[in-house]
């Protein structure tokens, strides 16, 4: 092949940094500080701060690959284009170059560095509306460049506006295109600008704008360029392929899974228009960004990145079976993938031993419940409601007992469903889960109030003493520490909490002496009642994924402690007199307990 993923990002990188431009290393694809986003999805994700005006240690000008991850669209995977985990090429002004260099160096890449002819080439920009005038200087930019007239289009917003979000930088941007059909490309691209055989291959993002909460436009401090270029996508146009997973990204790993399946085909036709295809492609995708995932530091759990990751997993997992495999699979495939990908990634090869722990555990977990599952599910398929033929329908209840009893997450219920023809009532599922989470919500709480139980003056110190041994826990371990669980006998306290490993002896007397200290303090113990986001902003800890009324109470044990909680609580902390912890040990994976005493 002409063009490789790793020789499009050398050439990338080199381009740039022999232009001034910083190489940095991708960043994780955890966002930092960002709750409207579960995952990085651009390059310039990771520098919002800086487009807004922090300096950057690299410098104003920058250039990476950056690992991205799209899940929007995970039903659609398998298709050609759809990737979960991909790359993206980016090169940033940080108020340095402005957009006639960018579009001058973007000229001299496309037709210099990849030698890509002229003919096959447009681009778009903006057409301009009221937040942005019509884009006139990069059409005559490009136009003096080389490109002719005929083959720029002014787009609207849809088009040629780049935001990262409702709320953030934006600004209007210029596309890239290129040829993919047979013969010569259209002479007029204002006129067949949507034709799917023009591909985009880069954006040219001139980032000069901030939009707040309210939806109204700010001019930033400094003009920006954002740039991004997939790079799968355009080594697959590079090459004259139809799809990214014809591209050396793919073929190592679609060569795995022919030969673990014995389905040849998968590797020798990565376009297959077969069932077996559509699994392989799958399982490739899949694995790819649960390997990536893993290497930052997600584990499979039933939240946020963590059950994204379940859901790629258990889709795979369920789509190798499809194929026919019988053993395990996903390490076999991990290894491939973190060899094609570390050279850039280096943190895939780091990680190398925990993304094979992980997704073996998980795959054995799944594969544990998967097959009874299948069973119940045909099961569900022969109940004599549905042999009315009118109702071709898995209820909410049935296809939430999938998921809670084997672990089948929604989408993949639906996908079993949809090869027999059925639907699922999917607003029923949510409404069954709702109705179990209200349920378990009630007995949770059934369970801290029966934990407090007598209310005895030593259930209450031992109460106090568990606010202080969780602030104290996030003052040794980190802020990651968070309350999973709590029970309160008269005789001792048992706390339960969100940490991976086995606490050092040292961890353990340091928390002790930070308890202890706080006791010597003798803090005053008081409370005000106040709203979860006055609470959260004031630095509270609290469960907050539980439904709390408007109005909360929010407990401060001097500047030590500071969390959401109904109390009740001794009036000083001097009460307390000691505190010790009796034992430290597992309760679950990535959960710690502690049995701790306190007044001896
Ligand atoms: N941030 C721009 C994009 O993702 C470059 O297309």
């Amino acid at each position: 092949m002409k063009h490789t993923t790793d020789s499009l990002r050398k050439k990338w990188l080199a381009f740039w940094e022999a232009r001034g431009h910083k190489v940095i290393p991708s960043a994780s694809v955890i966002p930092d500080n960002d709750p409207t986003a579960l995952f990085h999805n651009s390059g310039m994700h990771p520098l919002v701060p800086y487009l807004m005006g922090e300096v950057h240690p690299g410098g104003t000008r920058l250039v990476n690959a950056q690992k991205c991850i799209r899940t929007g669209d995970i039903e659609e995977v398998g298709d050609a284009t759809h990737l979960t985990f991909f790359e993206m090429l980016g090169n940033w002004s940080l108020g340095d170059y402005d957009k006639f260099d960018q579009i001058k160096w973007s000229f001299e890449f496309l037709t210099k560095e990849l030698q890509l002819p002229l003919e096959k080439l447009a681009v778009s920009v903006f057409a301009g509306d009221s937040d942005a005038p019509r884009d006139k200087d990069a059409a005559s930019e490009w136009e003096k460049c080389g490109i002719p007239q005929n083959r720029i289009a002014y787009l609207g917003k849809k088009d040629n506006w780049w935001a990262k979000g409702d709320v953030g930088p934006c600004g209007p941007d210029s596309e890239m295109f290129y040829w993919t059909g047979e013969g010569s490309a259209p002479e007029n691209f204002q006129k067949t600008a949507g034709n799917p055989l023009w591909v985009e291959i880069w954006n040219d993002v001139f980032m000069e704008y901030h939009r707040d909460k309210e939806g109204k436009l700010h001019v930033l401090p400094q003009k920006n360029i954002d740039t991004g270029m997939g790079l799968e996508r355009t080594v697959a146009v590079l090459n004259g392929l139809k799809s990214v997973y014809q591209t050396d990204a793919f073929a190592s790993i679609l060569q795995k899974v022919s030969e673990i399946s014995g389905k040849k085909e998968v590797a020798t036709n990565p376009l297959a228009d077969t069932e077996d295809g559509n699994s392989a492609r799958i399982i490739a995708d899949h694995l790819r960004a649960s390997c990536v995932m893993l290497g930052d530091g997600i584990i499979p759990s039933n939240t946020d990145q963590g059950y994204i990751l379940r859901r790629l997993i258990r889709r795979a997992i369920r789509h190798g079976r499809k194929l026919g495999v019988e053993e395990l699979f996903c390490n076999i495939l991990a290894k491939t993938i973190i060899d094609k990908l570390s050279s850039a990634y280096p943190e895939l090869k780091k990680n190398e031993s925990v993304i094979l722990d992980e997704l073996h555990r998980e795959e054995m977990q799944f594969l544990k419940t998967l097959e009874k599952g299948e069973k119940e599910f045909e099961k569900m398929l022969c109940h004599p409601e549905r042999s009315e033929g009118s109702l071709k329908t898995i209820t909410g209840d049935q296809a939430f007992n999938l998921y809670e009893t084997y672990g089948f997450p929604l989408e993949m219920t639906v996908e079993l469903a949809a090869e027999k023809n059925l639907k699922v009532d999917i607003d029923g599922f949510y409404k069954a889960q709702e109705l179990h989470q209200q349920k378990s919500r009630a007995g949770s709480e059934a369970k801290f109030a029966g934990g407090l139980g007598d209310r005895s003056e030593e259930s209450v110190k031992l109460h106090t003493a568990t606010h202080l041994l969780h602030a104290a826990l996030r003052k040794v371990l980190g802020p990651h520490v968070e309350q999973r669980g709590s029970n309160i006998t008269p005789e001792r306290l048992r706390f339960d909490f969100s940490h991976e490993e086995k606490m050092t002896p040292e961890q353990i007397a340091e928390v002790e002496k930070l308890v202890n200290e706080a006791i010597a303090s003798d803090h005053p113990v008081s409370w005000v009642e106040t709203t979860v986001e006055e609470a959260k902003k004031a630095g509270a800890i609290g469960l907050f994924e539980h439904k709390y009324g408007d109005k909360v109470k929010m407990y401060s044990m001097g500047d030590f402690s500071r969390e959401i909680c109904g109390g009740p609580h001794v009036e000083h902390t001097g009460l307390l007199k000691s505190f010790k912890i009796k034992k430290e040990e597992a309760s679950s994976r990535g959960v710690r307990r502690i049995k701790a005493v306190v007044g001896a």
